[in-house]
Formats: C-alpha cells, structure tokens, sequence
C-alpha cells in the first residue's frame, strides 16, 4: 500500500506559485489578490479563512478577508459582493460556506462574478466544468484530480465510486471523473443516503472516493482488493492519546483499510492540503485571465 501524500505534493505546488508570484514582483506587476467573505462565528469556518489567508501570504498574494457578524443581511451581504465584484484590485472571490440560514447560499453564490469565482460554484462555472469547457474547478474535486494525476494512478476504463452528492465534491467528483480526459474516463457511480446495497457498490470500486461526512464510514469489507482510496472527510474527535485532546479522521477506517488497498490518502494529509493550494492555484488562473482581457 502506497500514501498519497497530499501535503508533499501541494507544498511543491505551492513553491510553483511562489516562483510565479516572485517572477511578477521582479517585473514590477500586480499580484493576484484573493477576497473571501466570512459571515457569523463558526469555528471550522473561521479556521478555514485563517488557513486561506495564511497560505496567500505564503506564496506572495494579497488578501483580505471581509467578517460580518451571523445576523448580517442577504441585502448588505449583497452590497459588499457587488462592491468586490467592480473592484479592480480584487482578482478572486470566495463566500464562505455554510451561510446562516437567514441568508439564500444560491442567491449569493450566483451574485459573484464568474470571472472571480474562483470556488467555481457559479452556475456558469459548474455548467461550464460538464461540458469540458475552461473554467474554475471547486477545488477538493480539482485538488483530487491532481493527487491522482502527479500520482500517476490509472483511472481509464476503471469503476469509479463516488460516496456523497454535495454541491462542492460529490457531484463535480463524480463529473469530472466521467468526463473524457485524463484523470477521467471512468464508469462512475455516485452513492447517497437512498442508495441500495452501497456496501456491494462500494466493494466493486477500483477507485473510491469517500465524501458522504460521516467519521470511519468505510470498513475494509467495503473495499476492494487494490483499490485506490480517497478520503475527503475530515472530523475532529476526542482522544486520550493525544496533547491536546483531539485528533482528526476521515471517512475512511484508515488502520483496516489501508492493509486492502493499493493507494490512500492520510487524514490529515491528504486531499485538505490540496483543497487549500487548489483555490490558489484558481487564483493564479483568474488573475492571468483578468490580465489577458485588459
Ligand atoms: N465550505 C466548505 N468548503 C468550502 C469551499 O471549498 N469553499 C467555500 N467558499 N466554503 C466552503
């Protein structure tokens, strides 16, 4: 059994932006320069936009992050993305996810600029991304895409399931892995809540990938012999054996598992690394673009 080790490969991804960025600054250009709006006070979420923030100031972006309190207005929030939206200086636009109930997450998301989704969760994006078109890719599946393919994992011809149908993995993984390209050219099957003889499905994946947000979901008897696992869960649990109390697991029983099959990414480790220096690399590409329409 081999790890995917996701944090080696996005820290090499990363010293190639930092290059790119480096390059710019020599000749004297602008630099790309990430926005993202952080409404009310959770605790994952505010975790999430310090690490964005700290990983911008890493590879020379600039980066300002908007917090609003948890009863902020859908009207004032969409005041502030229309403000983003027309700002020359911003070249990319995340909304932190989940929103406060009060607030329509399609409503917000289709108000951002596609030009500056770099979350690619836009409608036009997302349409864009199933007809193989350029475009942002939502960056755990565009993460994921490129652990399979700087791991050189063969995905033609093979089963591919995909456990989970969210808007941000699930459903663009289970795309991206149908469509024709390489990685890609699966035979896709996506599970979900209502799905019969899951176990049976699962078991006959060459490639699994586990999205579904429930701790050690996947058992070894779910899990073919070989098979390449990935595990996109991550979820924070007390433990004696740790200093501070807690550790993190995925979706994926890593101990049994891992003596099955033939790849797996670590939790943590594996595919979070690579969601965060997706979303650079997303920036890079708008930034280009903005450069290319001037
Ligand atoms: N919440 C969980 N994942 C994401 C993500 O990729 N982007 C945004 N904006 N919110 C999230």
């Amino acid at each position: 059994m081999k790890i995917i080790d996701g944090k080696t490969i996005a820290k090499k991804i990363k010293g190639e932006i930092a290059k790119k960025v480096a390059k710019m600054i020599d000749n004297d250009m602008d630099t790309p320069h990430l926005a993202a709006i952080l409404i009310g006070n959770d605790p994952a979420s505010q975790t999430y936009v310090n690490s964005k923030e700290k990983d911008c100031k890493e590879v020379g972006f600039t980066s300002s992050v908007y917090k609003y309190p948890a009863n902020f207005t859908e009207e004032k929030l969409l005041e502030i993305i229309d403000f983003i939206n027309n700002d020359d200086e911003i070249t990319g636009l995340i909304v932190q996810l989940p929103l406060p109930d009060h607030i329509s997450t399609d409503k917000i998301i289709q108000s951002i600029k596609p030009e500056k989704d770099v979350d690619g969760f836009h409608p036009e994006n997302v349409g864009k991304m199933a007809l193989s078109m350029p475009t942002f890719l939502p960056a755990t599946p565009y993460g994921i895409m490129q652990l399979l393919e700087r791991s050189k994992i063969e995905t033609e011809g093979k089963n591919c399931v995909v456990l989970g149908r969210s808007n941000i993995v699930g459903t663009p993984m289970s795309i991206l892995m149908s469509r024709k390209s390489s990685p890609g050219n699966c035979t896709v099957t996506m599970c979900h809540s209502r799905t019969k003889n899951l176990k049976e499905i699962c078991a006959s994946a060459d490639i699994l990938i586990a999205a579904i947000g429930s701790p050690e979901f996947v058992t070894a008897d779910m899990v073919k012999q070989s098979a390449v696992v990935i595990d996109v869960g991550i979820h924070r649990i007390k433990s004696s054996k740790t200093k501070s109390g807690f550790k993190l697991i995925g979706d994926v029983k890593f101990d049994e598992v891992s003596k099955k099959c033939s790849y797996i990414t670590p939790v943590p480790g594996g595919v979070g690394p690579m969601t965060r220096v997706s979303l650079l690399l997303n920036t890079l590409k708008a930034f280009k673009q903005n450069l290319n329409n001037l």
